[in-house]
């Protein structure tokens, strides 16, 4: 592997600079150096930057999480309220609330671009399986994360949310017990939601997305698949010149502020709706368009169809790389895998327009 030299003296050849020499101080500490090995050029633009991009969606949604928590209430009696006193009484709330939620779908819509790029360039192959699997892991819990988000407003739409969300528990059996109000009698499940939103989902994606970096560092990032390769289908060693991993963190970090600049023009011109506290036994709403497709399978076969069509989307997920067996990376070579994917593509876009054009149905208690 080739090493970077690290810089002895300013580009002038003048004395080191204050700044340089407190950095100096730090990195004789902390190792910050080492952050500074080569990685190959490709890796910088922005279809193999989205990964990191997803992260920095993170990072907002952690900050403005915590200024919220701040002010929410999990309990059933005031929780509505609470959200809507973060909109009009607390100063900066409706912004940063509005943050928090436009940095939910960037990361959900990022990590897909991400997933699907992963598939485009064959990066699930030998030997990034294990990573692979850890991002199917992070796709499931990045959704997770915006249903239990739903539910904390505890208006008609959140409310809505966690009656399927109960009946879905009930439908898995043993394993749903979680999911019940009989788990834990004492504490109202809005808590427990709330208790998974801010510890427990956030907890994992922190220790998977470590898990996941930790694992891209070890196999290197995937060569381009337009690179040559030899004759068994394997990339050849090439000549791409490389760049230190620290540019490549430079660019995540100007991407990430775009895009902090970006949600939070949509925070202030389309802030988050939240209505009034629900009422039960009525069924009016339709879910966050994350879970459209899902729904649309609902209309047509009940309840259950959400928990089999949520099963068999992250098992297709799952599998690809054990069953997809071509050595070839370049997309134009692979085209049973790239069939079926623009298939599935083509299938959940579709079942997710029919319900933005469908009224929503009654399928609770049904
Ligand atoms: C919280 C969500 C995620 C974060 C923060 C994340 C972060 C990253 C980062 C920073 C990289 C380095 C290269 C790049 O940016 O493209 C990467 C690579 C990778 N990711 Fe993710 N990822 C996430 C979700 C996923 C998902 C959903 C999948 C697929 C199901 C996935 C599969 C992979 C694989 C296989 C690699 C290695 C690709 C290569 O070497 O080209 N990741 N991820």
């Amino acid at each position: 592997m080739t090493t970077i030299p690290r810089q002895a003296a300013p580009p002038t050849g003048g004395p080191r600079s204050r700044v340089h020499k407190v950095l100096d101080v730090i990195d004789e500490r902390l190792g910050i150096g080492a952050l500074e090995y080569p990685v190959p050029e490709h890796a910088n633009n922005l279809a193999w930057s989205l990964g990191g991009i997803t992260a920095g969606a993170l990072g907002i949604l952690i900050v403005t999480g915590v200024v919220l928590v701040q002010f929410y209430s999990p309990v059933p009696e005031s929780a509505n309220e609470s959200v809507r006193n973060i909109v009009t009484g607390v100063w900066g709330g409706s912004f940063v609330r509005g943050l928090h939620f436009w940095a939910s779908q960037a990361m959900y819509v990022t990590a897909l671009l991400h997933l699907v790029r992963v598939i485009l360039t064959g990066s699930y192959k030998k030997p990034r399986e294990g990573n692979w699997l850890i991002g199917v892991g992070l796709f499931g819990l990045v959704t997770l994360a915006v249903f239990t988000g739903t539910v904390l407003k505890w208006d008609q739409e959140g409310f809505e949310a966690l009656g399927h969300n109960l009946e879905i528990g009930k439908l898995m059996g043993g394993v749903g017990l979680w999911f019940s109000p009989q788990f834990a009698d004492r504490v109202p499940i809005l808590v427990r939601l709330y208790g998974a939103h801010v510890v427990i989902v956030p907890g994992l994606i922190i220790v998977l997305v470590t898990l996941h970096g930790l694992l891209v560092k070890r196999h290197k990032i995937s060569p381009h698949p337009q690179l040559p390769t030899d004759a068994s289908g394997v990339q050849a060693p090439t000549e791409e010149p490389t760049e230190p991993f620290t540019h490549h963190l430079r660019r995540i970090a100007t991407f990430t502020l775009g895009l902090f600049g970006l949600l939070g023009i949509l925070a202030v011109l389309w802030p988050p709706e939240v209505g009034p506290s629900p009422v039960a036994g009525i069924e009016v709403t339709k879910p966050p368009w994350n879970f459209w497709w899902l729904f649309t399978l609902e209309d047509w076969w009940g309840l259950s169809a959400i928990l089999y069509g949520e099963l068999a989307f992250f098992a297709l997920l799952a599998i690809l790389p054990f069953v997809d067996r071509n050595p070839n990376r370049l997309w134009r070579r692979r085209p049973v895998v790239m069939s079926v994917v623009l298939v599935v593509i083509l299938v959940l876009a579709a079942l997710t327009a029919l319900l933005g054009v469908t009224p929503a149905k009654q399928h609770l208690g049904m």
